[in-house]
């Protein structure tokens, strides 16, 4: 039998904690990890129509790991790839070993681990061609900004590791990693971090390297705009002709975009609150006093301009049709690696049920006149299709093989 967190749990005598005795080691002694309740005890659940790591609130560390299928790597192949994966994704979010886990006390403290399954367009090339939704394929190109390199681009098959211990998450990478070797090569790496659980009260909104409230406008959790928006559900969806690809599936895009530190340092405070259109203290509109004030555009300024800049980001992003829109679940990275020599940036990560719908307007709108291009530069691209979740002896992706 499997230890879970909530299966056996012991008073340590330390407020706080609980002691759990665990799986049988190699030698045959129990283990014995002390976790914390309630951050690493906290277990996200794995199984479900809807995958998980989608509208969970999103944990302090992400690592985007892109696969690529070896070419025999076959439709059965891919099955079997699936199961497996799926069987450790389920064990290791709830806290407990993988089957062949070799450092099974890394797995102890999930602290809200989620695996995100996501499919690129071979995968489904070589399982279900016609089940492909139109949009799965490289985005358009975007001539004005994009710097797209190979390296942060594509991939046949995506897991979106999250959590808020690093640990765990590395874990669950290295784990992951090892059952899917002998079917698929590592494409790329990418990851990132918010600020850590429990620095800032609950509920608060992200803020990335430049300093801004980044993730304001997203739809609230369990909302009807969030149903319409990520999984084209419900009769608003219907009525705006958004459809998603497959029933509780959705769709990522990933942008890895470099945020130009220096460049940004030259620019004084109220320079850069103009460039995004809100305050960088409180991030509310340039023309209201709190986060979630609505922003009027049609504010001008004594000296005639709008207080809402044209070609500010607020404004050059908003969408008119409020049935269209994305949730951004994007990470920070500080990796050394930027154009810039400073390394930092933004993993872009958006689910929308429709990429041709959704994302592409804004990202063609942005990319014709948005301030904040001068900035920022994208160096990575890629669109994948969010599968729906599985139910407990199915697997993530199972619908495609119908
Ligand atoms: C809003 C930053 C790239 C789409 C915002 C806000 C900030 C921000 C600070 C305002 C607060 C909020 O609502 O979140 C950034 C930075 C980027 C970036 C630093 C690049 C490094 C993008 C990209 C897209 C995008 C690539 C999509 C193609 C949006 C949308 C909004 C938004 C849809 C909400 C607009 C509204 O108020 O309706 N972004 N963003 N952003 N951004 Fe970005």
């Amino acid at each position: 039998a499997d230890p879970s967190p909530s299966g056996v749990m012991e008073d340590t005598g330390i407020e706080g904690e609980v002691g759990r005795a665990g799986w049988a080691e190699p030698g045959g002694e129990a283990s014995r990890v002390a976790v914390s309740s309630p951050v690493g005890t906290d277990v996200v659940s794995f199984h479900g129509p809807r995958q998980a790591g989608i509208d969970t609130p999103a944990q302090t560390h992400a690592v985007f790991l892109a696969l690529d299928l070896k070419p025999e790597t076959d439709r059965d192949r891919i099955e079997a790839l699936l199961r497996l994966l799926t069987d450790d994704a389920a064990r290791l979010t709830q806290g407990r070993a993988t089957l062949a886990d070799t450092e099974p006390e890394l797995a102890a403290a999930p602290a809200r681990l989620t695996v995100t399954f996501a499919f690129g367009p071979e995968l489904v090339a070589r399982v279900a061609p016609e089940r492909a939704p139109e949009w799965l394929g490289p985005l358009p190109a975007f001539e004005q900004i994009d710097a797209l390199e190979d390296r942060w681009s594509h991939g046949d098959l995506l897991l979106q590791i999250c959590g808020d211990d690093r640990i765990s998450v590395a874990h669950a990478r290295r784990m992951l990693g090892k059952v899917a070797r002998p079917f698929a090569e590592v494409r790329w790496v990418q990851e990132g971090f918010r600020a850590a659980r429990g620095a800032h009260p609950t509920g608060t909104t992200m803020r990335n390297l430049f300093g801004q409230v980044d993730g304001t406008a997203n739809p609230q959790a369990e909302s009807p705009a969030l149903e319409r928006i990520v999984w084209g559900a419900g009769p608003e969806a219907a009525a705006a002709g958004i459809s998603p690809w497959i029933a509780d599936g959705t769709s990522l895009v990933i942008r890895r975009i470099d945020m130009l530190m220096d460049t940004w340092d030259e620019l004084d405070r109220s320079a850069k609150e103009k460039v995004i259109g809100r305050r960088l203290g409180s991030g509310a509109p340039l023309t209201g006093e709190h986060e979630n004030d609505a922003p009027d555009f049609s504010a001008v300024a004594p000296t005639g301009l709008p207080v809402i800049p044209d070609i500010s980001h607020l404004r050059r992003a908003r969408m008119d049709t409020p049935e269209y829109g994305m949730l951004r679940r994007g990470y920070n990275y500080d990796d050394g690696a930027g154009a810039s020599g400073t390394g930092a940036g933004l993993i872009f990560a958006a689910f929308q049920a429709d990429v041709d719908r959704q994302f592409v307007p804004v990202q063609t709108r942005l990319a014709a006149s948005d301030h904040l291009n001068i900035w920022t530069r994208p160096v990575g691209s890629a669109v994948f299709a969010v599968p729906p979740g599985c139910a407990e002896g199915g697997f993530v992706g199972e619908a495609l093989f119908a």
